[in-house]
């Protein structure tokens, strides 16, 4: 088994997550300033495919815009790597206090609306099909301060109109919302996958926007990633995909993938991979504050390392016999059978005779089941 990453694999990596400089609510930077160049660089030869980026990632500065974006495309030239997603910084400004797209304050919205359209135009010269937004900032730490109803009312609007821009313009790219539950904001608006999805049904031009989940963002909430992910792809909704590590309900970690929920990495693996996700593999960690520069090039192969090994896990799992009479004896595959025969009716269903006595005495054997998948993780299989 091959655990090198290859372009093939579609693996990409957020400038903001190797170029993190350990920043937090307790202290400064640990790292110096990440070149962007030498992030390009040194993730083509970790095998990695592609890039992504916030605008103030890439071109904070005014006075040399031209000159950043002329050196970040030569390297691009020079590694074969792509930028598959943009996104805009609508967190980190004093303006953004309140929110960018929600902001009580209209010329606040007004100037966030303007920074994430000039932005889409970066994202479509660069070649990006993906445009995230992350409303980190859109929500509220108390209940008097924020009109949910009017919040939803403007980010609907700003969809549209952002919707609109991308279609007149003929760009190449579609939206994908990124939920989360809390931080920095006490409670967030689109807080979950649930929430995101219902909201996408409101907008003008509902196919094209869909999710960005990540990882941690779900499991801070106490939710079950890869069902939630699973939803996501039967509504046809996975657009894009955040991988990280989160221990359960606590602060945003951003761990490297396969750290903390272990298992729920393994079952998020497999619902990628069976559930006919074909986007980019996309890490959005945050390298721990007691790594050196060193540390982090380790933590961004770990991401990669962690995923193809899983991958491997996944595939012997589902390729194993004894898996397969574990499913068959778990039924499985019978949900997969329609409730109702073609042609039957419910009346014709309601004269049959049923023995709930009987049925109830089954066992479903999902231990045995689970017990395999574990084995395979644990790697004694
Ligand atoms: C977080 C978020 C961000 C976003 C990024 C893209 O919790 O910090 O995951 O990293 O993904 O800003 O919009
Ligand atoms: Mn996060
Ligand atoms: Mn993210």
């Amino acid at each position: 088994m091959s655990l090198t990453p290859t372009q093939d694999d579609r693996f990409s990596f957020g400038l903001w997550t190797v170029g993190w400089q350990g920043v937090d609510v307790f202290g400064g930077p640990v790292r110096p300033r990440l070149d962007p160049v030498e992030a390009v660089h040194r993730l083509a030869e970790l095998g990695a495919a592609a890039v992504t980026f916030h605008d103030d990632d890439l071109v904070p500065d005014e006075a040399t815009r031209q000159s950043e974006l002329d050196r970040f495309t030569k390297a691009l030239a020079e590694t074969g790597l792509g930028v598959e997603m943009a996104t805009t910084n609508l967190f980190s400004h004093a303006v953004f206090k309140d929110g960018g797209l929600t902001a009580n304050d209209r010329a606040v919205r007004r100037y966030a609306l303007t920074k994430v359209l000039r932005n889409l135009d970066l994202a479509a010269e660069l070649g990006a099909t993906t445009y995230v937004l992350w409303g980190g900032r859109e929500g509220a730490e108390s209940g008097g301060s924020k009109d949910v109803h009017a919040a939803l009312d403007r980010y609907k609007e700003s969809m549209d109109l952002l919707c609109g821009y991308v279609r007149e313009r003929g760009y190449d790219l579609r939206f994908a919302l990124e939920p989360k539950p809390n931080e920095p904001r006490g409670d967030i608006l689109l807080p979950t996958i649930g929430h995101a999805l219902a909201f996408i049904d409101t907008l003008d031009e509902p196919e094209r926007v869909g999710l960005n989940p990540e990882v941690g963002h779900e499991e801070m909430a106490g939710l079950n990633f890869a069902q939630g992910i699973a939803q996501a792809l039967w509504h046809g909704k996975l657009f894009h995909v955040d991988l990280n590590g989160q221990h359960g309900p606590r602060f945003d970690q951003d761990l490297r993938f396969g750290a903390g929920n272990l298992r729920g990495a393994f079952w998020t693996v497999d619902a990628l991979e069976r559930g006919g996700y074909d986007g980019y593999l996309h890490f959005d960690y945050k390298p721990p504050r007691t790594e050196d520069v060193d540390g982090v090039w380790e933590t961004a192969r770990a991401c990669m390392r962690n995923y193809l090994i899983l991958r491997e896990k996944v595939r012997a799992f589902r390729a194993d016999p004894e898996v397969a009479e574990a499913l068959d004896a778990a039924r499985v595959g019978e949900l997969a059978v329609p409730t109702l025969a073609e042609g039957e009716t419910l009346a014709d269903l309601r004269a049959q005779t049923h023995d709930p006595e009987a049925l109830a005495a089954r066992g479903l054997h999902f231990e045995r089941l689970d017990q395999l998948a574990m084995e395979h993780l644990l790697g004694v299989r």
